[in-house]
């Protein structure tokens, strides 16, 4: 059975997703590595040359075929933009779906000027309205939100907790 990590650029989903892949004894698999993969381009390149739409496109097809299986799934940012994949983690029926949020301003902290992160990189208003765009959806989808102002190891060990 999958797991699901969710939540902004910069909230950690990638390193705690490790974590609990190392705690639980499962298979983690982060979307933005498999897209490239699909892709035959890396994630910046696929937004200057086909655009966004094109990249959730493909964000879509990592997730489709990866649910089901019995990793933990670290998602991007903007999985919940995109209508064919957040309906289809809204409609998931025994999600464990996991968001991981702190403050906007530690997360802009985290991400700013990351040239792999072509939506981060981009004026603080511009991102912060991204970040309240998407907050309704990341709380509509998940079982539990953690914040990850304390350590990834503190975080983890509350989605275990959940869990049991
Ligand atoms: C995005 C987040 C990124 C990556 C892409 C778009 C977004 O993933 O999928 O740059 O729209 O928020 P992370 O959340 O892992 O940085």
């Amino acid at each position: 059975m999958h797991m699901i990590l969710i939540g902004f650029m910069g909230c950690g989903k990638t390193t705690i997703a490790h974590i609990l892949g190392k705690q639980l004894n499962k298979k983690v698999i982060d979307l933005d590595a498999v897209i490239p993969e699909l892709a035959g381009q890396t994630i910046p390149e696929i937004f200057a040359s086909e655009g966004e739409a094109a990249f959730r496109e493909y964000e879509f097809q990592a997730l489709k075929q990866t649910l089901g299986e019995d990793v933990i799934i670290a998602t991007g940012g903007g999985v919940v933009t995109y209508g064919k994949s957040y309906s289809t983690l809204i409609e998931l029926k025994n999600r464990p779906v996991y968001f991981l949020n702190a403050p906007f301003e530690k997360l802009y902290k985290r991400i700013q000027q990351d040239e792999n992160r072509p939506l981060g990189n981009q004026d603080i208003e511009k991102v912060r309205d991204l970040y309240q765009s998407r907050l309704g959806k990341y709380k509509a989808l998940s079982d539990l939100e953690v914040s990850t102002l304390q350590t990834v190891e503190e975080t983890a060990s509350e989605i275990i907790a959940h869990m049991n």
